[in-house]
């Protein structure tokens, strides 16, 4: 057989892997083509005016962009990793795709899937279209991504939501960016190797073969100094009495030992907009005495039950010890 040798942008540099073989419906070994960035030595992220980012983490994100893999990025919940690739996919003017994770997402599903069922109706009512069987491809993400006429970022949000087998199932195609469509019969392959984010919040293990493709980065939750700056992005107006009573108040919450959700960065942004809302004098944050109180709005930081006995518990010791 015949190998076609198709030249999908200038950019792809050619390497060995697999071809699809569609009479002997096998893969064999073939030169082929993988997907490269066409501008990667420009793409440097230096954090954005909206997003604030420490060293290490433009490093990372640099990283990844450089050895062309995945950039696994873990941390606590609203500690920005969302919002990561969306600022970076914006600095580098790069549309962005997003793949939202459920319990019940397959890996498939990212891929394509084949609509039988509108096939079979369109059948029964005699329309031509059933001859195509392109018609009834639902294109996942992934595809999209790979057909694109232009680099992209392509963000996989909460990959630990959805069942072990979701990694492992995706491990070939985020490598070789490539995978086969049977119904079609065609490989697909990525024009241009997107830029991959992949976020996890830890509620599963991933398999060592999935973590071997990633470039990993964990954001670690910021030092005052730093969340100081990431306020300043969101509240740039805001009174600096203020934001250090507030800053003080937050940071002594979090570090109240036993708590079951500790408060994150989006948290005290949340707390902060309610102060600012509500009017919150800088007295109701400080104790004369600097001893430990309530703060006004808690439920903005605390998030259960067990969370705020606990602290009002703290707040009736310290008071008892006066
Ligand atoms: N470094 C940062 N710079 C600016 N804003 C930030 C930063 N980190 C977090 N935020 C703020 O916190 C909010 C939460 O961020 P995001 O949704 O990306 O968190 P996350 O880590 O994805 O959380 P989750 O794990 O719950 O999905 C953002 O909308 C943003 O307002
Ligand atoms: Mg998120």
């Amino acid at each position: 057989m015949k190998r076609s040798e198709v030249l999908l942008s200038p950019v792809i540099v050619q390497t060995r892997q697999y071809a699809f073989c569609a009479d002997n419906a096998k893969f064999i070994a073939a030169p082929a083509w993988e997907a490269r960035f066409s501008s990667s030595i420009d793409m440097k992220f230096q954090g954005s005016e909206t997003y604030v980012a420490t060293q290490d983490l433009m490093l990372a994100v640099n990283a990844s962009i450089t050895l062309q893999r995945p950039l696994l990025v873990k941390g606590e919940p609203g500690t920005g990793k969302t919002m990561l690739a969306e600022e970076v996919a914006q600095a580098l003017s790069l549309p962005l795709l997003q793949w939202h994770i459920k319990s019940t997402t397959k890996a498939q599903q990212g891929l394509y899937e084949y609509d039988a069922v509108s096939r079979l109706r369109d059948s029964q009512l005699g329309d031509d279209r059933v001859k195509d069987i392109h018609n009834y491809i639902v294109r996942g993400v992934l595809w999209q991504a790979f057909a694109a006429e232009q680099p992209l970022a392509l963000l996989i949000d909460e990959i630990d939501k959805a069942d072990i087998e979701f990694p492992n199932d995706l491990l070939r195609e985020l490598d070789r960016m490539e995978f086969h469509c049977y119904e079609t019969r065609e490989t697909i392959r990525a024009r241009h190797r997107p830029l991959v984010f992949i976020t996890s919040n830890n509620e599963k293990e991933l398999p060592d073969a999935f973590l071997r493709r990633c470039f990993f980065h964990y954001i670690k939750f910021p030092e005052p100094e730093t969340m100081q700056r990431i306020v300043g992005v969101h509240f740039p107006h805001l009174k600096r009495d203020l934001l250090s009573a507030a800053m003080k108040v937050f940071y002594d919450v979090r570090g109240l030992p036993g708590l079951k959700k500790k408060p994150s960065t989006s948290e005290l942004l949340d707390w902060l907009k309610l102060l600012v809302a509500e009017d919150i004098s800088l007295s109701a944050l400080q104790s004369a005495d600097s001893k430990i109180s309530v703060p006004p709005l808690v439920g903005a930081l605390l998030k259960n039950e067990q969370d705020v006995t606990l602290f009002e518990k703290l707040v009736f010791m310290n008071q008892r010890n006066r």
